[in-house]
């Protein structure tokens, strides 16, 4: 592995291991046995967005194996704006050993990878979310057992998180379904290689616009917020679209016994997911939130051990 760019980058094989490595360093960590597996290593963190989770992790997961993390904020670096974003990734290269990077157009993490000479790591674009997408896989693995043959059911936008979420299932073999208002849909050429990849691990990709007909027979269902961040501009608008698309009780009601409820985070509560979800039975959101943590340990190592 030489960056983590996006979940379709990799083969389900890679993706297996590092779920796998993710389920050994968490194990050993809580037992207390967390080995240095980064002595003397460092990540730069470039952030061109807010964050709390993948701040903190990468950041945590740097410590506790043993490294370092450089936090760089938006007005410090100002990607691409300051310099390019070429010269961002030939300087830093030339400081640490791994760079992480949260930013706008995916194009601009495509770009850090080309000139750098150091691994680097999405840690979330307009386009897809993959440190997210491998501690969800690793969620539903701890409580259902397995993603393949689990029936996954986005609610919402289909945005950066729902995209990553669509290819991580279809990889491993789930039936993924995705409920979105129809001018919100996931883009057709990525139903169509969802769909490809689905038809070779023996998985399924459908979109259901009604959510109460989506969650029906649900293992898992998903939902992130109507709003990403850069869109601030249409809150409003996506409130109206998306009044429908509201995981609350009477929703998951209707899915699968033991059914598990996942957010991203951060959850715009009483909007696309209600306390009483959030906080109930089936919720599995701070467990997501803290395997960020031990799935992003396994990609630091893959990349940088
Ligand atoms: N889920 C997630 O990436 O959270 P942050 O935006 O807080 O990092
Ligand atoms: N879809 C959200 C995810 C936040 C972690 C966003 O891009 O803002």
């Amino acid at each position: 592995m030489q960056h983590f760019l996006s979940l379709t980058e990799h083969s389900a094989q890679d993706i297996l291991h590092l779920l796998d490595l993710a389920l050994t360093i968490k194990q050993d960590f809580k037992m207390g046995s967390g080995k240095p597996l980064l002595q003397g290593k460092t990540l730069a963190m470039v952030f061109q967005k807010p964050s709390l989770r993948t701040r903190v992790s990468f950041d945590m997961a740097m410590i506790q194996l043993g490294g370092q993390a450089l936090y760089l904020s938006p007005q410090e670096i100002q990607l691409g704006k300051r310099e390019s974003v070429a010269d961002v990734s030939r300087v830093l290269s030339r400081y640490v050993d791994g760079i992480m990077a949260r930013v706008f157009a995916h194009d601009d993490i495509l770009e850090l990878a080309k000139y750098a000479s150091v691994p680097v790591i999405n840690g979330l674009s307009d386009l897809n979310h993959p440190c997210q997408g491998l501690a969800d896989l690793l969620t539903i693995v701890e409580h259902n057992g397995s993603v393949q043959g689990q029936r996954i059911v986005f609610i919402g936008d289909g945005n950066n998180v729902a995209r990553t979420l669509m290819f991580g299932a279809a990889l491993l073999g789930a039936d993924f379904v995705a409920a979105s208002p129809e001018a919100y849909v996931l883009a057709d050429n990525d139903i169509k290689l969802a769909r490809q990849y689905a038809e070779s691990s023996g998985g399924k990709v459908t979109l259901i616009g009604d959510p109460m007909k989506a969650v029906k027979g649900a293992n898992v269902i998903y939902t992130d917020t109507w709003t990403s961040m850069g869109q601030e501009m249409e809150a409003e608008e996506r409130r109206k679209s998306f009044a429908r698309y509201q995981v609350n009780e009477s929703l998951v009601s209707l899915s699968a016994k033991d059914c598990i409820v996942m957010h991203c985070l951060p959850a715009h509560r009483g909007e696309e997911l209600t306390d009483q979800v959030a906080d109930g039975p089936n919720s599995v959101i701070f467990d997501q939130a803290e395997n960020r943590l031990h799935a992003q340990k396994a990609i630091l190592v893959a990349l940088m051990g």
